[in-house]
């Protein structure tokens, strides 16, 4: 199921029927959305506040209150950043008129901007909806941890955001499953109040499941946090949204999120990586082919041979099923990309996998084929943003050895990478305080492990076989 480039388009409409049968098989049974707090769970006492400090010249940062004067065709709507290769940026905006240049101004002062990058467009139509002109615009070469101010589209609101610093500690926000439900606005108030560099999203985001306005409201609800901080995600299972024989899948997603999948060599916005300070970060799709002949696995396979541990000692994966999951939604679906793939992850000593799906929060040990191996990943499952679809509950049982903490609530994780060799991941609920942090762990990197030093390492031919 490779995404293929230019949808297939035709002037007739869909055959009602089908297109019903698909409405509704996009919408699961509706699960009560009320906390359920896992069997292994014991409320800890109230951790200091990490946030706290910096709250409030963080929150000076974001232009949360800022209100739209006036609001035309021509002003941009749904801006959100996102890293675009070394020192770039990419800004995406829509704007109802089609006249508007795709062009970004910045600068580092307020209302005085330096500099003007061009960029591209797009649209796209699907049943009855069309697309306003969605602009990318790729700006730089940038500072790093440098606050910009810009404008898009040459007038209206000005926005800003601050590049990720070049070096450790690094902040990474981390949410999946986010859609767009009275729960979703609580988790991104957590993770407004908490400082972050970069967003990442392991997929699922408007939950919009073909009814496109939805990912415009989407675009609208989440301007306030990726306007300001770059926004990397994969895709989910309903970023999908295709039609048999009509539609060809993600193409709302691929218009609207563009990631910078050129800039790291893949062919397709489904899979990428980057770098950021001192991480390798690789997003991987679950929902386009992944074995051993795909586009996908040779992909990965070569940008994980080019990995350098000395200037990116950690190395991080997002995919949107899990792997690892003891919850009994979506149990299995994640074994063949596993079987296909986590000898590949295990041979580039990849530190920590974090995957969404499961609407619940599961963090596992260092794992393996199945079992817990010291120089295997940190699996996470973090598929609780808060969409409409609400909580998954039910775990099987006995625990499996290698599941160290899981509970069905809303929030977020945050992984800050201290340096080369220690990072601390927490997840916080959307029902306490952003400060308490219910999961905690330090993570080692394995590139200052015995793992890495192993030169006899029989899987690493893995990786430099052609
Ligand atoms: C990395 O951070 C950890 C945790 O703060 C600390 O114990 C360790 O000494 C640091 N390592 C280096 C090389 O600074
Ligand atoms: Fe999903």
């Amino acid at each position: 199921m490779e995404e293929r480039a230019g949808a297939r388009r035709r002037s007739r409409s869909p055959p009602m029927a089908l297109l019903l049968l698909l409405l509704l098989s996009a919408c699961s049974s509706a699960a009560s959305g009320a906390p359920v707090l896992g069997e292994d769970y014991v409320r800890p006492p109230p951790a200091p506040r990490r946030c706290g400090v910096h709250r409030k010249a963080l929150l000076s940062l974001f232009p949360w209150s800022k209100k739209k004067a006036s609001s035309s065709a021509s002003d941009p709507q749904q801006v959100h950043i996102s890293l675009a290769g070394a020192k770039h940026m990419r800004v995406t905006f829509i704007t109802d008129d089609n006249s508007v240049p795709s062009v970004v101004d910045y600068g580092t002062e307020a209302g005085t901007y330096t500099s003007t990058s061009q960029g591209e467009s797009t649209s796209y139509s699907y049943l009855m909806y069309s697309s306003g002109k969605i602009h990318h615009v790729v700006i730089g070469p940038l500072n790093d941890n440098t606050v910009y101010y810009y404008q898009c589209g040459g007038h209206g609101p000005e926005f800003q955001f601050k590049t990720p610093p070049s070096q450790f500690p690094l902040s990474l926000a981390v949410v999946g499953d986010l859609g767009q439900t009275s729960w979703t606005t609580s988790t991104l108030n957590h993770i407004k109040q908490c400082e972050h560099d970069m967003l990442l999203l392991p997929g699922d985001l408007s939950y919009a499941d073909y009814m496109q306005h939805l990912w415009d409201s989407f675009g609208t609800l989440v301007e306030p946090l990726a306007s300001t901080r770059p926004w990397m995600v994969t895709e989910g299972n309903h970023e999908k949204e295709n039609i048999l024989f009509f539609k060809s899948g993600f193409q709302s997603y691929n218009a609207r999120w563009k990631m910078p999948y050129e800039e790291s060599g893949s062919t397709s916005n489904l899979y990428y990586s980057f770098e950021v300070a001192g991480v390798h970060a690789i997003m991987l799709g679950s929902y386009t082919d992944y074995d051993e002949s795909s586009d996908q696995y040779a992909w990965l396979k070569a940008d994980l041979a080019k990995i350098d541990r000395k200037r990116t000692p950690w190395v991080i994966i997002l995919l949107h099923a899990p792997w690892y999951n003891s919850n009994w939604a979506h149990q299995g679906e994640g074994d063949s990309m596993m079987a296909a793939m986590e000898p590949l992850l295990y041979a580039a000593h990849v530190d920590i996998v974090i995957a969404g799906h499961v609407h619940a929060y599961e963090r596992a040990k260092r794992v393996y084929k199945g079992g817990i191996d010291p120089c295997g990943a940190v699996h996470i499952t973090i598929g609780d943003g808060g969409n409409r679809e609400g909580l998954a509950h039910r775990y099987r049982n006995p625990k499996p050895t290698w599941s160290v903490f899981r509970e069905a609530s809303f929030g977020h994780g945050e992984l800050k990478i201290v340096n080369a060799t220690h990072a601390h991941w927490t997840w916080h609920r959307n029902d306490d305080e952003e400060p308490v942090r219910t999961d905690d762990a330090w993570i080692n990197s394995l590139a200052g492990s015995g793992c890495i030093q192993d030169g006899s390492h029989e899987y690493r031919k893995i990786l430099m076989s052609p």
